[in-house]
């Protein structure tokens, strides 16, 4: 979900409808805005925030406002559910991230004091929590609501009694304020704010802050004053808009090349084959004692910790691999002191990964961090790490976070190789490969019309197969998440080997499968595999390198460029994510904000 909010000279509403649109990757179910002016009003809605504004009554003037889009968790998404929620007598306003634990508790003491509920969700028990309070100040008020409430928030409150304000909380969801020239931002995102201020103060878990026209204070809850300062952020706010594309993912896409430059500048170091992580905070000896590694993320992080842990097994042979971290948490994991722990995780939000972690560090394990965005919640929390610097990510859809996931695992990879066995020839092997994939990625995305043309018939199948084996199985459920996902397609992966185990009976002319096959140590069992499939009539897709002679059988090609074998799975994933978007593109479907679901899920 969302929040936007602003305080100053100008007209609130329009404000808070641009930053709404701008956090739609968030969730985009539904959408609201309430504004101070001559009393509170609030407008909210199903459907996206374009619905929102159509609908907006003409004079919904104010300059103080919060608003809200919503990924539904509690209730379904209509009009009534979606935020702000206000209190019986319609004074507050509160929008509202995360999740209240103890929502159905309270609401039943609420109800049984006879207060009456509009809506099905959690939040609304803090609106009338808050309006009920008689405390005098409203910072007060929110924090004596907020004393009741168990789970994690970002809140936004208004209260018609106090108009000249806007006071916020957070508790594992994220809230940035944002300071203008005589005017003042609140926000769960940069995005929503980037447009009209880079000078920002990120609040911390157990914090509150107000917001005036003329600056903001920050305090405990406990209304203990600390003191936070706003800085300059280094970003380009064209990174937030998708230009000439017509989808922030086609836009990610193409900037895989120069993303990938990035994560690599500096930290390669030739000479000695190896690879320069100053933010690990781990010296050689400690680096050593490692003996196994473990990989939590969720959704395309999991997957490509998957890929991550090959790399590492590969080049460092230590044992290691890499599991869901909405799972981990719950199988009370044994945490082994010699066992690095990595979060990979793009937005550095996802609740399982954060929570994964602190699970991690309260039982003494070391973590580090795969993370894109700086300063986010999981990069704070883990020991060290690498930042990905893919940029921002709007897409939901990840495609080139995902490929500095890649490469960040290869040198991390290359590091832990580097003060084992790994020779320096064998390091210097894999520098040079890393330093080829910018190129070869540009190469792939430069044959995107012929894929575009291969997706156009995989987007006629009701359901597909992605098969791989051993290095290219992660790349085949990479594959199989990022048509599901944005296609509508049901879309599995399966390990080639265990084909005829099951898979194969589903089978036919109608079902097609895209089969991972590279160049390497398990090609003729790979082609083995497709013989079975065509000799059931599958239609087969392909993706391989040139020279890999695939005889008589009738299949759709796609050719990547060769690197060191290590590092061909993001090659080989490169060309699914283009499969995935044009299939999208040919069924019409909204490529950045596929339907029930959200970049950054930061409710368990
Ligand atoms: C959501 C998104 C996925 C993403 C996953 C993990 O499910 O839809 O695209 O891979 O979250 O997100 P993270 O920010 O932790 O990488």
């Amino acid at each position: 979900c969302g929040i936007v909010g602003y305080l100053g000279p100008q007209q609130a509403a329009p404000l808070l409808l641009e930053g709404l649109t701008r956090l739609e990757h968030r969730g985009y179910d539904s959408a609201g805005l309430a504004v101070l002016g001559t009393g509170l009003r609030v407008a909210k809605k199903a459907g996206r925030v374009r619905d929102l504004g159509a609908d907006l009554p003409k004079r919904f003037t104010g300059k103080v406002g919060i608003g809200h889009t919503r990924w539904a968790t509690h209730g379904p998404a209509n009009d009534v559910n979606a935020h702000p929620h206000t209190d019986a007598k319609g004074d507050v306003a509160v929008v509202h991230n995360g999740i209240i634990d103890n929502a159905g508790t309270l609401r039943q003491r609420l109800t049984d004091d006879g207060v009456d509920f509009a809506s099905d969700t959690d939040t609304e028990v803090l609106s009338h929590l808050i309006g009920r309070s008689t405390a005098e100040t409203l910072e007060e008020r929110v924090a004596e609501a907020l004393a009741a409430v168990e789970g994690t928030y970002g809140v936004a409150v208004l209260h018609a009694d106090f108009p000249d304000r806007i006071v916020v909380a957070r508790n594992g969801s994220p809230l940035i304020i944002g300071v203008g020239e005589r005017e003042m931002f609140v926000a769960s995102d940069l995005a929503a704010i980037i447009r009209y201020t880079t000078t920002v103060a990120h609040l911390e878990d157990g914090e509150m802050a107000t917001l005036t026209a003329t600056g903001f204070t920050t305090y405990r809850q406990d209304l203990t004053r600390i003191q936070r300062s706003a800085t300059e952020v280094d970003v380009d706010p064209a990174s937030y808009d998708a230009g000439e594309h017509d989808s922030f993912m086609h836009k990610e896409m193409l900037e895989q090349p120069a993303a990938a430059e990035r994560i690599l500048r500096g930290r390669l170091d030739e000479r000695f084959g190896t690879a320069h992580l100053g933010g690990l905070n781990m010296d050689a000896r400690e680096t050593r004692e490692i003996r196994r590694v473990k990989i939590l993320g969720c959704g395309s992080a999991y997957y490509v910790g998957q890929m991550g842990a090959s790399l590492i097994e590969d080049l460092a042979r230590i044992p290691a691999d890499a599991e869901a971290a909405s799972e981990f948490r719950y199988r009370n994991p044994i945490i082994e002191h010699d066992t690095l722990y990595v979060a990979v995780s793009q937005s550095g939000e996802t609740i399982d990964t954060l929570l994964a972690v602190q699970e991690i560090r309260r039982k003494g394990g070391r973590v580090i961090g795969l993370v894109n965005v700086v300063g986010s919640a999981v990069a704070r929390e883990c020991d060290g790490g690498i930042y990905l610097h893919a940029g921002p990510e709007v897409a939901v859809a990840s495609t080139k976070a995902l490929t500095n996931m890649f490469v960040g695992f290869a040198l991390l990879a290359l590091q832990l190789g580097r003060v084992r066995d790994l020779s320096i020839a064998d390091g210097q092997r894999l520098i040079a490969g890393l330093t080829r994939l910018p190129g070869q990625i540009e190469e792939i995305l430069a044959g995107e019309d012929a894929l575009a043309e291969m997706a156009t018939g995989l987007a006629g199948a009701e359901s597909l197969f992605f098969v791989g084996r051993v290095r290219g199985f992660p790349v085949a459920r990479e594959g199989a998440q990022k048509f599901k996902e944005i296609s509508y397609r049901h879309a599995e992966a399966y390990q080639t080997s265990e084909l005829k185990h099951g898979p194969l009976a589903l089978i036919s002319t109608e079902v097609p499968t895209v089969a991972i096959v590279p160049d390497d140590e398990l090609t003729d069992r790979n082609i083995a595999a497709l013989h079975e499939i065509a000799a059931r009539r599958g239609p087969l897709v392909v993706v391989t390198h040139a020279g890999v002679d695939l005889g008589d059988l009738d299949v759709r090609r796609i050719d990547v460029p060769r690197n060191e074998r290590e590092l061909d799975p993001i090659l080989l994933t490169i060309p699914l994510q283009v499969l995935a978007y044009h299939a999208a593109l040919t069924l019409g479907h909204d490529i950045d904000k596929p339907r029930n679901l959200a970049k950054s899920v930061t409710v368990e």
